[in-house]
């Protein structure tokens, strides 16, 4: 297989596996290349790239990178089952891969540092889901150091255009780069950070997981060596990936706050407009033949760098402890990392899938409901999970509930703290009920064979 080392090499591999749809019809960022994304992240599409954008001569866009088991396992190089156990093996910390550094970063081919020539608003930065408050950077990669750690980190904040070198930058409390800021912040400095733009899927999978050290490790991990990284032209940042499709650099303002939003959320609703950090912008670089890349916000992709890919090998970890029976396990990006399917080889008694559901449930406060079923249903398959939800559930015996359970303050179905009910179902079959059919199936065959010709 094609190695991957940037976006471009990444594409490579799309091509080849038939992931990637080249769209040519000139096209509006404004709503419209975010519906495309979005219908083909909900229908299984293969990632589009746009390759005309209106009013953005020059440049080209591309979305959904990661948006299906196919293209995540194939950003791993790993198979469609492989992931959860590609994603541990990355995050273990004895597995981390140092970057390589270079000062050979085809991103420092174009630089803009004038201040009065920067425009942000000439990039090609989409307007994506129809209420969002204006044009917003979803797929952009924060790179920042601690100023006084000096230690390197990866994460994503939401960054809408608020004038021509101004982006309001959302940054919640949890976040490493939080930290970074309020410590400059408090001796009244700006943060120096990059945005990188465009990147090997392994950084992007990489930015998205909480982690104590420099998540460019856990990219180094999940190639097998280290990715190359630079040195910012105007920033003392030095883990920028130099293989980036465009860089942004400059400075969060010290004491600054601006209302950036709302903006399609990871819930699937909007969110409220928040008062943000202000990162003004000092340098544009990009490659040649730039290609911007964007997350559609709310939807599969999103849900898969934030919620699922992170989260899948802790989810296999508690409820492997619970039961030796655990096969596999899987956080469905449809349901917005709320949901978790746990499938079982076999049942060694009838109480262990309630068991494994109350380890799951102790995983990871977001998740909230717990499908446990057995090795004949195809978890990445939601039509077969359905099947599985309505022909094999008892609903007054098979489920059980843990009301008053802490969950994400952002789960619409809890209140305002978090506190909702947790539901756990057996949706395993052999419960000794009744005597019942075999299930049916088919061979899956090889369809090209028969609709050529
Ligand atoms: C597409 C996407 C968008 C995100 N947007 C934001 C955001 O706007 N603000 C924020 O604080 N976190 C956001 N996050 C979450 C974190 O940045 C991210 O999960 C990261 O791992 C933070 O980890 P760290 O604290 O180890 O750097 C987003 C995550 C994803 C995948």
């Amino acid at each position: 297989m094609t190695e991957i080392y940037d976006l471009r090499s990444y594409l490579d591999v799309l091509e080849q596996h038939s992931q990637i749809v080249h769209i040519h019809k000139p096209v509006n960022i404004i709503h419209e290349t975010a519906n495309i994304g979005a219908t083909c992240e909900r229908t299984g599409a293969p990632a589009p790239l746009f390759e005309q954008l209106i009013g953005y001569d020059g440049w080209r866009l591309f979305s959904s990178a990661v948006a299906n088991q196919e293209r995540v396992a194939l950003a791993l190089g790993c198979d469609k089952r492989g992931v959860t156990a590609a994603m541990a093996r990355a995050l273990e910390p004895q597995n981390a891969i140092a970057p390589l550094y270079t000062e050979n970063a085809p991103w420092k081919r174009h630089v803009i540092t004038d201040p009065t020539a920067i425009d942000l608003s000439r990039l090609p930065i989409p307007k994506h889901a129809v209420d969002d408050g204006g044009r917003f950077i979803t797929g952009g990669v924060t790179v920042s150091k601690h100023p006084e750690s000096g230690i390197g980190n990866l994460g994503y904040n939401r960054m809408e255009i608020l004038g021509p070198r101004t982006l309001g930058m959302n940054i919640n409390q949890w976040r490493d780069v939080q930290r970074s800021h309020a410590a400059a912040e408090a001796k009244g400095e700006p943060l120096g950070i990059a945005v990188a733009i465009g990147l090997d899927p392994a950084l992007s999978i990489a930015a998205g997981c909480k982690y104590d050290g420099d998540e460019t490790q856990i990219a180094g991990a999940i190639r097998g060596r280290g990715v190359e990284v630079t040195r910012g032209i105007t920033v003392d940042v030095d883990t920028i990936p130099a293989r980036a499709e465009l860089v942004l650099e400059g400075h969060i303002l010290p004491g600054a706050r601006r209302a950036e939003g709302p903006l399609a959320e990871f819930h699937g609703y909007y969110g409220e407009p928040w008062n943000s950090p202000v990162f003004e912008v000092n340098a544009v670089a990009y490659r040649d033949n730039p290609i911007f890349q964007t997350i559609v916000p709310g939807w599969n992709e999103h849900i898969y760098i934030g919620n699922v890919l992170p989260r899948e090998p802790l989810l296999m970890r508690f409820v492997s402890h619970t039961s030796k029976n655990v096969q596999a396990v899987h956080i469905p990006p449809y349901t917005n990392g709320f949901l978790v399917v746990v499938q079982l080889a076999k049942k060694t008694n009838m109480g262990e899938p309630r068991n494994v559901a109350m380890g799951a449930f102790a995983a990871h406060p977001n998740f909230r409901i717990c499908v446990v079923v057995e090795s004949d249903v195809n978890i990445y398959d939601p039509s077969d999970l359905m099947w599985a939800l309505t022909t094999r559930v008892d609903w007054g015996r098979d489920v059980f509930t843990i009301p008053g359970a802490q969950g994400h303050e952002m789960d619409p179905a809890n209140d305002s703290k978090g506190i909702g009910t947790k539901i756990g179902i057996d949706a395993t079959f052999d419960k000794g009920r009744r005597p019942y059919g075999a299930r049916v199936s088919y061979p899956m065959v090889e369809l090209a064979k028969y609709l050529s010709e």
